[in-house]
C-alpha cells in the first residue's frame, strides 16, 4: 500500500502539499483495485459487505457464546464464531484475537504478555520514575456464562508481602453473542491503610501485527499510512526520544519525517474510536471509549491514542500534558476504588474504504448503549442506580451586558468536591460532564451514586464555576437546579484584551513546521498545524534580535501573538530569558476609584516563571510573578494546551502613567528549548465602577 501510494506522488510538487488527501485517495484507489481482484478471484462481482457488528451475518446467529479450554491450563479462549479471544490463564492478559481468518491480529512476534495487557506506572513517594507492573493476575473464574454471553474474570488480592502495585486487582472480559469484538474493564481497589503510593499512569494495550496494519485512524482529517516500528530505530532521535527523525525507512517516501506518538493525541472529549486497518485482509481493530466518565482531567485533558507499532492504547490515568499536577497520588493509607471501562475492542472487515465510518458508526452505537446493561460487577452500576442533572446556566457581566445572558456551550460537569477548577486535577474519581445547549441549558445522565461538586466553564468567557452546594446523586435521583448564575472574574470594564478565552492558544499565531522535520499528516491542516515537532524553536527564528512587540490597536493577536512564550536558543543548548512587550495608550489614568487588573489566563506551564511589571523593564521586584509553576509540557508534546492557570493581578495606578504604557512579561526560567507558558488570554480591566 504505502509502495503503491509513494510511486504515485513522488513525481510533483504540487503532490507534495496535498499529501494527505493524496493518502487518501491512492489509499482508496488501492482498495477499490485490491477489492476487485478478490471479489474476480472468489467468482463474484463484488465483494460481500460483512458487518458483524450487527446480528445480521447469518452464518453466525446460530453459535452461541463458548468457553474453550484446549488441554493447557495456562490457556482460556471464548469464542462466539465471530471473534476468539485467548487469554493467559490466570494472569489474565489477551494473547491472541482470532478473526476472519487471521489466526492472530495481535504480534506474535511478541510475548504472551506484550499483546493486549493492561500496566500500572506507579511508585512510592519521592522515588522519581516506577516500575511498570503489567497487573498480573493469580486467580480466574467465569462470572456468567450462557448462550448468549461470557463474562471471564481474572483476579488478584494483594498482600502486603507482595512487591507489586498495592491494589486488589479485578481484570473482566466479556463477550457476547453476534458481537464483532470483546469488552474489557477493570476493578481496581486500595483498601484504607494501604502504603502511599503515586499511580500516574492506567491504560491498556494492544499491539498488532506488524505486517497487517499499516493504516492509522484518529479523526476524519487524522488518518494516515504509518511508518513501521523498524523505522524509528534506525531513525535518529530528536530532542527527546519519543521524536524521531526517519532517516532510512522501510518506505523512501517518509524519509525527513518526523514520528512521534504524541502528535496523535486527542483531547478525551473527542477521543472516542481510534485504531489501525490492514489492507489485505481488509480488517479494522478499533478502541471504543463509550464514556469519558472513568477517566482523569475532565473532558479536555488530552492523551495518546494509537501510535506506530502498530499499538492502540486506552489510556485511563496519565500525567500527559498534566504531569504531576494530576493528583496521582495516594496519602495516609487512603482507600481508592474505580472501575475502568468497560471499554470495547472492535474488529470490522469488508470493504477498506468503510471502515472506518463503520467503526464510527459501531462507536455511536456503544455510546447509545451506555451504561452497557450486561456488565455483572456490582461495582458498575446499571442506568436505574444512576441519577440525573438538569439546570440552565446564565452569566452575569455588566461590563459585556446589562442584561443576563445564556451560557451558550458551556462545559458543565460533576466531579469529586473541590476548588474552583479543580475538575482538571483529579484523578481519583469519576467525572461526569456535559455541554449546553445555546442557552446554557444542560442536562447530564447517569450519574453514579456520590457526592459532588458542579463544575463549569464557557468558550469565550474567562474563569472557571463551581456552584456551591454538594450535590449528591441517590439511585433514580433526578435533580433540577433551576437557574444558576455564574459571575465571572471581573473588577471593571476592558481596556482591551488578547486572545480568546477559550483555555487553548490554537488562534495565536502558529508557525510554519521546519521542512526537513515534518510529519506530513499536518501540512496544508488549518486546525492541526500545532502538532508539528519543533515549533518551539520557531520563537527564535521569529524574533531573532528583538523579542516579540505587540501593539495594542494595531497588533493583531492572530498573527503577531507567538502561540508559546519559550525562551531563546543562544546556542549549545543553552537558553535566555524573553521579555515580551505589550504597549497601549491609556489617555489618563483613574486615581480615584481603586485598582485596575491585569487578567492573565495561561493555558499551559512547564517549568515557567511568568513575571509581570508595569512600565519598568528593570524594576528589581516584578509586579507580580507565578512563581514557578507547571510541568504539563505541552509544548513539547504538540499540545495546543494543558492545564489552566488564572490570574487576577491587581495593578496600582502608580503602576500607570497618561499616555503611553508598556506592559513587560518575562519568562524568567531557562531549563530547556519547551518549557515556557502558552497564553490562553489577556485582559486589562480599569477600576471597579468606572
Ligand atoms: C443480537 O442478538 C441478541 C440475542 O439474540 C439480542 O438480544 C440483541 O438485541 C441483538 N442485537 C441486535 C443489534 O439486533
Ligand atoms: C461537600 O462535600 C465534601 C466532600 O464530601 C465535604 O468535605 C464538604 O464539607 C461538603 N461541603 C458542604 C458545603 O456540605
Ligand atoms: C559550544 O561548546 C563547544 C564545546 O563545549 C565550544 O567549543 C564552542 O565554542 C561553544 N560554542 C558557543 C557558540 O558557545
Amino acid at each position: 500500500m504505502e509502495k503503491r501510494a509513494g510511486r504515485q506522488y513522488r513525481c510533483s510538487a504540487w503532490r507534495r502539499r496535498n499529501l494527505p488527501i493524496l493518502f487518501l485517495f491512492f489509499f482508496f484507489f488501492f482498495l477499490v483495485f485490491s477489492g476487485a481482484a478478490s471479489a474476480a478471484g472468489n467468482g463474484k462481482t463484488h465483494a460481500r459487505r460483512i458487518n458483524p457488528g450487527r446480528n445480521s451475518s447469518r452464518s453466525n446467529s446460530g453459535f452461541g457464546v463458548q468457553l474453550v479450554r484446549r488441554g493447557d491450563p495456562q490457556r482460556v479462549t471464548i469464542d462466539n464464531g465471530i471473534v476468539a479471544v485467548t487469554f493467559s490463564s490466570p494472569d489474565g492478559d489477551v494473547i491472541g484475537i482470532k478473526y476472519k481468518g487471521i489466526d492472530n491480529v495481535l504480534e506474535t512476534l511478541n510475548d504472551d504478555d506484550n499483546r493486549g495487557y493492561w500496566d500500572v506506572v506507579w511508585s512510592k513517594p519521592g522515588d522519581q520514575r516506577g516500575p511498570f507492573d503489567k497487573l498480573r493476575a493469580t486467580d480466574f473464574r467465569v462470572v456468567m456464562q450462557d448462550d448468549e454471553q461470557i463474562e471471564v474474570s481474572f483476579t488478584k488480592k494483594w498482600e502486603p508481602s507482595d512487591a507489586t502495585v498495592p491494589l486488589n486487582i479485578d481484570k473482566r472480559y466479556i463477550l457476547r453473542r453476534g458481537s464483532s469484538g470483546i469488552y474489557m474493564y477493570a476493578v481496581l481497589e486500595r483498601l484504607e491503610g494501604w502504603p502511599d503510593v503515586d499511580m500516574d499512569q492506567i491504560r491498556v494495550v494492544f499491539k498488532l501485527q506488524q505486517k497487517l496494519f499499516h493504516f492509522m485512524a484518529i479523526s476524519d482529517d487524522r488518518q494516515r499510512v504509518m511508518p513501521l516500528a523498524k523505522d524509528r530505530i534506525t531513525g535518529r532521535p530528536l530532542a527527546y526520544p519519543e521524536a524521531v527523525l526517519l532517516t532510512h525507512p522501510s518506505n523512501p517516501e517518509f524519509r525527513g519525517e518526523v514520528d512521534d506518538k504524541y502528535q496523535y493525541s486527542c483531547e478525551d472529549k473527542d477521543n472516542k474510536v481510534h485504531g489501525w486497518i490492514s489492507e489485505e485482509p481488509a480488517v479494522g481493530f478499533w478502541m471504543i471509549t463509550p464514556s469519558d466518565e472513568f477517566r482523569v482531567g475532565g473532558p479536555i485533558k488530552q492523551d495518546l491514542t494509537s501510535h506506530v507499532g502498530p499499538i492502540v492504547l486506552n489510556m485511563f490515568t496519565s500525567t500527559h500534558y498534566t504531569g504531576k499536577d494530576l493528583n496521582t497520588a495516594y496519602r495516609n493509607g487512603e482507600p481508592w476504588k474505580k472501575v475502568l471501562g468497560p471499554v470495547f475492542v472492535y474488529l470490522n472487515s469488508g470493504d477498506t474504504s468503510t471502515l472506518w465510518r463503520d467503526a464510527k458508526e459501531q462507536m455511536h452505537t456503544e455510546v447509545k448503549s451506555w451504561p452497557y446493561e450486561f456488565v455483572n460487577s456490582e461495582d458498575y452500576p446499571a442506568a436505574h442506580q444512576r441519577g440525573s442533572v438538569v439546570g440552565q446556566l446564565i452569566l452575569r457581566d455588566r461590563y459585556i451586558n446589562e442584561r443576563l445572558m445564556y451560557a451558550g456551550s458551556a462545559y458543565v460537569g460533576l466531579a469529586i468536591p473541590g476548588d474552583v477548577g479543580s475538575w482538571q486535577r483529579d484523578a481519583k474519581g469519576y467525572q461526569f460532564w456535559t455541554q449546553a445547549d445555546r442557552k446554557g441549558r444542560f442536562f447530564i445522565d447517569n450519574i453514579r451514586v456520590g457526592t459532588y461538586n458542579l463544575y463549569a466553564w464557557v468558550p469565550g468567557i474567562m474563569g472557571d464555576y463551581k456552584y456551591s452546594v454538594n450535590i449528591t446523586i441517590q439511585p433514580g435521583s433526578k435533580m433540577d437546579l433551576g437557574m444558576l448564575v455564574y459571575d465571572p472574574p471581573r473588577n471593571g470594564p476592558t481596556l482591551w484584551e488578547i486572545g480568546i478565552p477559550d483555555r487553548t492558544a490554537a488562534e495565536f499565531h502558529v508557525p510554519e513546521a521546519y521542512p526537513t522535520l515534518m510529519n506530513k499528516l499536518y501540512t496544508n491542516h488549518p486546525t492541526d498545524s500545532f502538532r508539528q515537532y519543533g515549533l518551539w524553536s520557531r520563537y527564535t527564528d521569529t524574533y531573532p534580535r528583538q523579542d516579540l512587540v505587540y501593539d495594542v490597536g494595531v497588533s493583531n493577536f492572530f498573527e503577531d501573538w507567538f502561540f508559546a512564550h519559550v525562551v531563546r536558543s543562544a546556542g549549545n543548548n543553552t537558553f535566555r530569558a524573553t521579555t515580551w512587550r505589550i504597549n497601549f495608550d491609556l489617555p489618563t489614568v483613574d486615581k480615584s476609584k481603586g485598582d485596575y487588573t491585569f487578567q492573565l489566563a495561561l493555558a499551559s506551564a512547564a517549568e515557567a516563571e511568568k513575571q509581570v511589571r508595569f512600565n519598568d523593564l528593570n524594576a528589581p521586584e516584578p509586579l507580580f510573578s507565578t512563581g514557578l509553576i507547571g510541568k504539563d509540557n505541552a509544548i513539547a508534546r504538540h499540545g495546543i494546551h494543558g492545564l489552566y492557570w488564572l490570574y487576577s493581578i491587581s495593578v496600582p495606578n502608580n503602576q500607570l502613567v497618561d499616555g503611553r504604557n508598556s506592559i513587560y512579561l518575562t519568562q524568567t526560567r531557562t531549563h530547556g528549548a519547551f518549557y515556557g507558558v502558552m497564553y490562553d488570554y489577556i485582559r486589562l480591566e480599569g477600576p471597579r465602577g468606572t
